[in-house]
């Protein structure tokens, strides 16, 4: 069967062999949207080829959770989402403990070898804008479709056959196809929530093999690329706030402004409230009215002296998941990753796992609650950044939030802060915070940019590199990496960190 990404067919299809032919699968993901999306594809790809499974999820592949894994009695393990940074302890305890590694994951690898593994950056793809987590996961889910459910079901007490409450098929609509089921591309809406979850897009839409993937979902039906106003919130956000809280291109008049975001979205000839004097949301907008608040919005800002080249962000392609009631977080795959990371980043991984699976109702609900909560979490943690600073080294920035941002989020609000006023999108920034279960060690979260990168930035070299000098380990993507060093050598750790930017940026 021919994968849609060609390079990788080989790797993914030694993978799919090796979990057919277990008993049973121990799957290990991470907690973000992406290692929820990767996780929700793979048990959706071993439930119908019936081979039975257990998921089990992890802040962070370290020692500790790895010697956990090693210690259950599964013979086959399927790390998602993470396991090549950490290959070289994997071996070691899969030598130990008899078991035998299956990864499929994006990140940098470690310094080893295994034979079941799938990643882009063997293979020359950006592991950080062409292929994510939950998209490798869905290689090896498209072959292990090529198998077909396992003749002996019946030694693995699962029904075959559709599966309401945990089918992620199953959503309002229902309609997907069987033939698509069969294949597994309907997973590819899972895989691309990832994707987006992961800031994979640049320039306003996903490359690369998450193209790929976009089209086996487009051809499957279960998504549909469309040209959009590149606003979070485009399905649940009431038209005002969706155009006020629109602060990455800054609108003169609009953006932070709720009372001129309705004068301007009073002022088309358009009838924007429904009939209960409701404002409406984009989501719910023909295609014609789309347009036409586009448009103005684009005059607008080119009369409020926006510079044409950040007006190109203002428009962007968004994916929608079509089986999904319009007007939800499910709908839009960028308002789905941000749902998930409100579930797994704050230790409800198994909730955001159920709404990946098809749970449409408690799961959901609970969801919802999260992410209202996650919402406040994230924009008082922007607030906290903007108003106390960031300190200017010669090549990076920095602050330190104590125990006032939660470890598992204080990347993202890093990467939304960066490009805020004071804090320059000219250089790296990191962002310390304390780690709740760990006295002794802080977390530190490192991001940049496409251009930086473009320029030679590595951020998986800088934090593994100057954690490991520090006694700490790290590492992630060239564009956004994390690491955990002891408490207290922030300042050394700093100091090595600025000479590996440096040298990197030829600075
Ligand atoms: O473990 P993992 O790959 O899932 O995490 C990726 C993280 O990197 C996400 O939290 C995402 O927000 C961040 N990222 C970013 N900018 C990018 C790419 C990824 O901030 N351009
Ligand atoms: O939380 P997550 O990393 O998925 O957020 C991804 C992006 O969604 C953020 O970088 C931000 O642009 C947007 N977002 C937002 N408002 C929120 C949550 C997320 O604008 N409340
Ligand atoms: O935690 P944070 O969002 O900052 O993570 C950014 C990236 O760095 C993620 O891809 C994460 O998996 C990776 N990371 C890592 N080792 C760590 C911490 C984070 O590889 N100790
Ligand atoms: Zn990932």
């Amino acid at each position: 069967m021919a994968g849609p990404v060609p390079e990788l067919e080989d790797r993914a299809a030694a993978c799919a062999e090796r979990l057919h032919e277990a008993d049973r699968v121990l799957l290990a993901s991470h907690i973000d949207a992406d290692g929820l999306t990767s996780a929700a594809v793979a048990s959706s790809a071993l439930e119908r080829a019936s081979v039975p499974f257990e998921v089990v999820f992890e802040k962070q592949l370290d020692e500790d959770a790895i010697a956990r894994i090693a210690r259950t009695d599964y013979e086959t393990v399927w790390f998602t989402d993470f396991g090549s940074g950490q290959l070289d302890i994997i071996t070691d305890y899969a030598a130990d403990g008899g078991f035998t590694p299956v990864i499929a994951d994006h990140h940098q690898p470690a310094d080893a070898d295994t034979e079941f593994h799938c990643n882009p950056l063997l293979e020359g793809l950006d592991g950080a804008s062409e292929l994510s987590g939950a998209g490798t996961a869905y290689l090896l889910a498209r072959e292990l479709a090529g198998y077909g459910p396992t003749e002996s079901a019946g030694a693995n007490e699962r029904k075959s056959g559709p599966n309401p409450p945990t089918d992620p098929t199953m959503t309002d609509g229902g309609t997907v196809a069987t033939t698509t089921r069969a294949d597994n591309r309907d997973l590819a809406a899972l895989a691309v929530v990832g994707a987006v979850g992961d800031m994979q897009a640049s320039g306003g839409e996903l490359h690369g093999a998450n193209a790929e993937i976009v089209a086996d979902g487009v051809e499957a039906g279960v998504l549909e690329p469309t040209t959009d106003l590149a606003l979070y919130g485009t399905q649940t956000r009431p038209l005002p706030k969706l155009l006020e809280y629109a602060t990455d291109v800054r609108i003169p008049g609009i953006s932070n402004d709720q009372r001129g975001a309705m004068r301007f979205l009073d002022g088309l000839d358009l009838e924007l409230r429904d009939d209960a004097g409701e404002w409406r949301r984009w989501g719910y907008l023909t295609a014609d009215e789309q347009q036409t608040v586009a448009s103005a919005l684009v005059k607008h800002a080119i009369s409020r002296g926006v510079p044409a080249g950040k007006i190109d962000g203002l428009v962007g392609t968004s994916y929608q998941l079509t089986a999904e009631t319009t007007g939800t977080e499910l709908r839009d795959a960028s308002e789905f990753s941000t749902l998930l990371n409100a579930t797994a980043r704050y230790d409800r991984a198994d909730v955001g796992l159920a709404v990946c699976l098809g749970d449409r109702g408690g799961a959901l609900e609970r969801a919802r609650e999260l992410l209202r909560s996650h919402r406040r979490n994230l924009s008082e943690g922007i607030d906290l950044v903007t108003t106390e600073g960031v300190t200017n080294e010669g090549h990076v920035q920095w602050f330190h939030a104590g125990d006032r941002i939660r470890e598992t989020i204080v990347g993202i609000v890093a990467g939304m802060a960066l490009g805020n006023e004071g804090i320059d999108r000219d250089r790296p920034i990191f962002a310390f915070a304390e780690k709740s279960d760990e006295p002794d060690a802080v977390k530190v979260s490192g991001r940049g940019t496409h251009t930086l990168v473009r320029q030679g930035l590595d951020l998986s070299v800088v934090l593994g590199e100057a954690a490991r000098h520090v006694g700490g380990d790290g590492g992630g993507h060239d564009v956004a990496a994390g690491a955990t060093v002891p408490a207290g050598r922030e300042p050394d750790f700093l100091q090595r960190a600025d000479e590996l930017v440096g040298e990197q940026l030829g600075q």
